[in-house]
């Protein structure tokens, strides 16, 4: 495992090879995420590094996150990560699918830099590890439409914040679920050499944060 600085936000990340390293989209998200100064409950899924929550940790002192990741290896890095850079009293860290241990959803705002890459010929012969990080589904995006259902069915009142990629998804795939959505906006979109990544949120129930 090596111990990585990213001197931009003043923060050292323990990274084994087995957990996402944080790339271009988690940047992108980091960079266009403007939550409100008093948001008192965060949830981040598929924490990964812990790198997202982290930095916002850092700047939202009174805030509370709960972070999620499918992979133990990742959840033990995130509490490690956490308390090499002073925020594990803000930040509670569970190993579960999604949001699926949890009954009575109460964060103002969800985060999720999801794997969004459909799975095909390449992909398919990725170690599992690596297949979680990357793909979500066989479309590329049934994993985070299965979180939005989730949260559809829970009437949560929150606002989720994700990522899509042209790789997988089109500003039409919206129509899928929009009908269904209070409101979808793109937040911002960033154009990279081989796909264009969109900054969404989403908003359920009758919050409008
Ligand atoms: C693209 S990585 C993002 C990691 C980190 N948040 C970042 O931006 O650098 C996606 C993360 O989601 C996790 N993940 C995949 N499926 C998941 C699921 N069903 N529930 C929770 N976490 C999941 C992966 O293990 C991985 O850490």
């Amino acid at each position: 495992m090596v111990r990585y600085n990213f001197p931009e936000y003043k923060l050292e990340l323990d990274i084994p090879e087995e957990v996402y390293f944080p790339a271009e989209d988690t940047f992108f998200l980091i960079r266009n995420l403007n939550l409100n100064e008093d948001i008192e409950s965060v949830y981040e899924i598929g924490g990964g590094s812990g790198i997202i929550s982290i930095i916002l940790a850092k700047k939202l002192e009174k805030t509370r996150f709960l972070v999620s990741d499918i992979s133990s290896t990742a959840t033990r890095m995130i509490q490690s990560n956490c308390k090499l850079n002073g925020v594990n009293s803000q930040i509670d860290v569970v190993c579960m699918d999604k949001l699926n241990a949890i009954r009575h959803l109460s964060p103002e705002a969800i985060i999720w830099n999801p794997p969004y890459l459909p799975e095909d010929f390449e992909t398919q012969e990725l170690p599992i590890a690596d297949k979680l990080m990357l793909t979500g589904g066989k479309r590329g995006y049934e994993e985070i439409y299965d979180l939005i259902a989730f949260l559809q069915s829970s009437k949560a009142n929150t606002s989720l914040y994700t990522i899509f990629s042209s790789i997988a998804w089109d500003e039409v795939d919206c129509e899928e679920i929009s009908d269904k959505l209070v409101h979808l906006e793109i937040i911002k979109e960033l154009k990279l050499f081989f796909e264009k990544l969109y900054l969404v949120k989403i908003d359920f129930g009758d919050y409008n944060g």
